[in-house]
């Protein structure tokens, strides 16, 4: 390990308990940085850190609720105290449970807890991070910043209407912080996520929904959480020096072409033709 584009840096990821928050914590220690493995499951943080030091990296697991601007503090304070800097930021973490899921429905049934959960997870926890993470990066000179969103961000859906509102509003915030602070060298992106299916996902998903999809995706196959991570980790490395404020597709061409495509393929199936 240890000899990577990222080596020498620290990286704080949010959410990397589980799903794609530990793959990047994976791959970003794979490249060399260490890792904060921040999750508001504390065992599951550690079980994270714990593979990637039994791999030969450096990782440090922290209990935080992105939420909690005292527990913000606490990781900062915390990564500070065990590395001296930090030089990533990767903004991952969100409130994507199922009771979660089931309340976050169209705007009039829309469960208002559900709301007030998203904003304070997705999009408050993703602010509070930065406020307390960038007077560290300044100092140090630079960093690189990054935020997971979602094509519900982008375009309108049926559901999820807090989430959807949530994410645009990372795509806001990468932009503000590139501009405040992209001339004392930090650099702030969001990657706009297709479906990549993580383990959790996996299992759950119904198989008819994987393919309905898999039919609005351009590529092969679904994503993988090992192909959202390396896009991080270019982010995070100074091969992405000069992208900044920039709102990425990682998607597999979900949010690219016409929503016609899917039903205009099989009418040209059926008809034997793509000839109108
Ligand atoms: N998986 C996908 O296909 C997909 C698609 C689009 C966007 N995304 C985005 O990627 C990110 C990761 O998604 P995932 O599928 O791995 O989700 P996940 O639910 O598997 O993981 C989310 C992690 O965040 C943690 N978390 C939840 N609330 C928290 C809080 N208050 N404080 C700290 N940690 C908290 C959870 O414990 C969990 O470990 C999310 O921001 C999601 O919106 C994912």
């Amino acid at each position: 390990m240890n000899a990577g584009k990222l080596t020498g840096r620290v990286a704080i990821v949010t959410g990397a308990g589980s799903g794609l928050g530990e793959e990047c914590a994976r791959v970003l220690a794979i490249h060399g940085a260490a890792v904060a493995v921040a999750d508001i499951d504390g065992p599951a943080a550690e079980r994270v850190a714990q593979a990637i030091r039994t791999g030969g990296g450096d990782a440090l697991a922290l209990q935080a609720d992105v939420a909690s601007e005292s527990d913000i503090q606490a990781l900062v304070q915390a990564v500070m105290g065990r590395y001296g800097r930090i030089d990533i930021l990767h903004n991952n973490a969100a409130a994507l449970d199922t009771a979660q899921r089931h309340a976050d429905r169209d705007v009039v049934n829309v469960d208002i807890a559900a709301w007030d959960r998203a904003m304070d997870v997705n999009a408050r926890g993703a602010m509070l991070c930065c406020k307390h993470v960038v007077p560290h990066m300044l100092t140090g000179g630079g960093g690189s910043i990054i935020f997971a969103t979602s094509g519900f961000g982008a375009l309108g859906d049926i559901t999820l209407t807090s989430y959807a509102a949530s994410k645009a509003a990372l795509m806001a915030l990468a932009r503000s912080v590139a501009a405040q602070y992209g001339k004392q060298g930090i650099r702030s992106n969001a990657i706009m996520i297709g479906l990549a299916l993580t383990e959790k996902s996996a299992a759950h998903m119904p198989a008819e929904l994987k393919q309905i999809l898999l039919d609005q995706h351009l590529t092969p196959e679904l994503g993988r959480p090992r192909q959202i991570a390396d896009v991080v980790a270019f982010l995070a490395s100074d091969e992405s020096s000069f992208i900044t404020g920039a709102v990425l597709p990682v998607d597999g061409g979900w949010t690219s072409h016409s929503p016609a495509m899917a039903p205009m393929r099989e009418f040209f199936a059926r008809m034997g033709s793509n000839k109108l």
